[in-house]
């Protein structure tokens, strides 16, 4: 009926559809409006929601205070100018103990020392499995000059630009890891690639620069294979490895097959550290 009437050439009819168009018109950009900023907020819900989920696991920690801690470092900011240091109070606010002979250091063995430190979890423990690290593992994040929202969309990538939101986080929890670390450290390190101990690294660039003689006893590298291994501990970039650090930690270097660390992840009865 109605597409009948605005077929009608009559004057006062036509006024009537074109009234009718601009309603439908106005309508549909309020409810795209609606769409838009619900779900903008809800990205940033689901951020702080999830960040508070995961550090409630944490007993003791101080969750809200920690989020506003983390908050205030990359709020308002250019997503490309935050530097480490804006993360400071987020470290302080979350207050890591120092955890001697269970720190856990990794690089390009992701994979396989999460299967292994959530199976052995009173043995190791990596960055992310702890509040610094577990609360926004795998997750995207930024502000924006000019604005007191968080986004989780449209973010630069890790190396879009050096001082990004994203990346300066980790390199401020690492330091904060590996400042923590003391006793004997362990680190496990990939046996499949030329470069196990590659500069570029976070582990080379930042952690281990950070291990202070005077707390840390000896670093345990361990050196992941698989039946193919491309390299071993003779490899020169361990020597290098060596070579950062500090005088009087000891340096030990084991080759390990990737089959023995999950055989051995699987088995509750062995002792921590007796899976090398
Ligand atoms: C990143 O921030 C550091 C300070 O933390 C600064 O020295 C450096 O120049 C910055 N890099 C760029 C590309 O802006
Ligand atoms: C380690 O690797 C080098 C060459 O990559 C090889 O010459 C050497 O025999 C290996 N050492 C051991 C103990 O497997
Ligand atoms: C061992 O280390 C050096 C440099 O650190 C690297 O260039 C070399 O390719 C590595 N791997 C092997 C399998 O020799």
């Amino acid at each position: 009926m109605e597409r009948e009437t605005c077929r009608l050439p009559e004057k006062r009819r036509r006024r009537r559809c074109i009234i009718l168009g601009v309603v439908a018109g106005l309508l549909l950009i309020i409810v795209v409006a609606v769409v838009l900023g619900v779900s903008l907020r809800a990205n940033t819900d689901t951020l702080k929601e999830t960040f508070i989920a995961r550090c409630k696991e944490f007993k003791g920690s101080d969750c809200e205070k920690i989020w506003g801690a983390f908050e205030q470092a990359y709020v308002g900011r250019d997503p490309c100018k935050v530097p480490t240091e804006a993360y400071d109070p987020f470290i302080a606010a979350a207050d890591f103990k120092p955890a001697c002979n269970r720190l856990m250091f990794w690089s390009k063995t992701k994979d396989v020392v999460h299967d292994f430190t959530e199976k052995k979890r009173d043995c190791f423990l990596t960055v992310e499995d702890t509040v610094l690290g577990s609360v926004l593992n795998g997750l995207t994040w930024c502000g924006k000059e000019g604005s007191t929202k968080t986004f989780t969309t449209d973010c630069p990538g890790w190396r879009d630009c050096e001082n990004n939101t994203v990346r300066s986080f980790w390199n401020r929890v690492s330091a904060a890891f590996a400042d923590a670390a003391c006793g004997d450290v362990t680190a496990m390190l990939n046996g499949d690639i030329a470069t196990p101990f590659n500069p570029n690294s976070i582990f080379a660039s930042i952690e281990v620069k950070r291990f202070d003689s005077s707390r840390v006893k000896s670093l345990n590298v361990v050196l992941v294979t698989e039946k193919s291994a491309v390299t071993n501990c003779t490899n020169a970039s361990l020597k290098d490895l060596q070579k950062e650090l500090k005088p009087g930690i000891q340096y030990y270097c084991k080759e390990v097959t990737e089959a023995h660390i999950q055989e051995c992840s699987s088995n509750p009865e062995i002792a921590c550290g007796a899976c090398w």
